[in-house]
C-alpha cells in the first residue's frame, strides 16, 4: 500500500499525537532517499518491532560541506515511494528545507569527541549538520525507537551519544551493514558510480577482510596499514582518507583491538566518496 506522503511537520505531529494518545509505538528510519536494500532492512527492523513505522526522506544540506555533492545527491522520491509498498509504512515524511530549517534558523547540535576524528576530520560541520538534522526528526516524529545501518558506524555512535546527552526519550538501533553479492556495502552513493568504477569498489571490503583475518592472528595493525593502502590504491581508489582500528564505543584509536573494535575506512573511487567499516573483534 502506498504510505501518506507528509510534507508539514503539522500534519506529522496530527498523526503522531493519535498514535500516542492510543499508547502505540513508534519507529522512525531517518533516511536521504535513494533507497536501497540496506535502507529497506531498517524499515523491515523498524516494522517487526513497532505499532507505527515513519521513514523519513530529506537531503539534508547543513551536513554538505560540499556544494556539488548536495547538488548530485540522487533524489529518487518517486522510486522509494514505490519500494515502501510492501513494507506498509505509516507515513513517508518528506519535509522541504524551508519547513526543516525556517527563516531565521540559528541552532546547531555538536556533539565533540566522537566527530574530530574519521570522516570529521575530513568534512568539517558534516556531523554537526547530522546531529542538528536526526534531533529534530527524533523530536518532530516523537519516536519511541530509531533505526540506523552499521555502514555509517561513526553516524550511528554520534547519534547515540547526541540521544542520550540531550535525553531524547529514544531507542536507536544499529542494524547490520548490507551488501551486494561482490561485497561492496550498499550505499545510494554508489549509484554515482560509473560502470568501471562499479567494478573496482569491491576492492576496498576486501582488502578489509585481508587485514581483518590478520588481525585475528594477532598482527598489530601498524604493521598492515601502509601495505593495505597501498593495495587499495593500486586497485585503482585514487586516495585513501582513513584506514584505521578504532573502539567500538568512544571511537578510540588502537592498534591491536584490546576492546570491541572495528576497521574503518574512507576512499575516493573516480570522483565519489565511500566508506566502510567491518567489525575486528566483537
Ligand atoms: O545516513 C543518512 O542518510 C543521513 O546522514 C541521515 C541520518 C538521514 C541524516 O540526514
Amino acid at each position: 500500500m502506498t504510505a501518506p506522503i507528509l510534507r508539514t511537520l503539522g500534519e506529522l505531529r496530527a498523526e503522531t499525537a493519535k498514535w500516542q494518545a492510543a499508547g502505540e509505538r513508534i519507529g522512525v528510519v531517518p533516511t536521504m532517499g535513494a533507497l536501497h536494500d540496506g535502507h529497506l532492512s531498517l524499515v523491515d527492523a523498524a516494522k517487526k518491532d513497532c505499532d507505527r513505522v515513519i521513514v523519513t526522506i530529506f537531503v539534508n544540506p547543513m551536513q554538505f560541506n560540499n556544494p556539488d555533492d548536495l547538488e548530485n545527491y540522487p533524489r529518487t522520491e518517486h522510486d522509494d515511494a514505490r519500494k515502501l509498498e510492501r513494507f506498509n509504512i505509516d507515513i513517508l515524511y518528506v519535509p522541504d528545507g524551508p519547513e526543516m530549517y525556517p527563516d531565521g534558523f540559528a541552532s546547531t547540535v555538536t556533539v565533540s569527541g566522537l566527530t574530530d576524528v574519521l570522516c570529521g576530520t575530513h568534512r568539517p560541520g558534516h556531523f554537526d549538520g547530522v546531529a542538528t538534522v536526526v534531533a529534530k526528526l527524533f523530536l518532530q516524529t516523537s519516536a519511541n525507537d530509531a533505526y540506523f545501518g552499521e555502514k555509517d558506524f561513526q553516524q550511528l555512535q554520534i547519534v547515540r551519544r547526541m540521544a542520550r546527552d540531550l535525553d531524547i526519550p529514544i531507542t536507536v538501533h544499529g542494524c547490520t551493514t548490507i551488501r551486494e553479492i561482490d561485497g561492496l556495502a550498499m550505499s545510494s552513493r554508489n549509484l554515482l558510480l560509473s560502470d568501471r568504477a562499479r567494478v573496482k569498489a569491491p576492492a576496498l571490503n576486501e582488502e578489509m577482510e585481508r587485514i581483518a583475518e590478520e588481525i585475528a592472528k594477532g598482527t598489530p595493525f601498524s604493521e598492515l596499514q601502509d601495505a593495505a593502502i597501498r593495495r587499495i590504491e593500486n586497485a585503482g581508489f585514487t586516495k585513501v582518507e582513513y584506514l584505521e582500528v578504532r573502539a567500538n564505543d568512544d571511537l578510540e584509536l588502537l592498534d591491536t583491538p584490546t576492546r570491541p573494535a572495528r576497521l574503518l575506512a574512507a576512499a575516493w573511487l573516480a570522483g565519489v566518496r565511500l566508506i566502510d567499516n567491518i567489525s575486528v573483534r566483537d
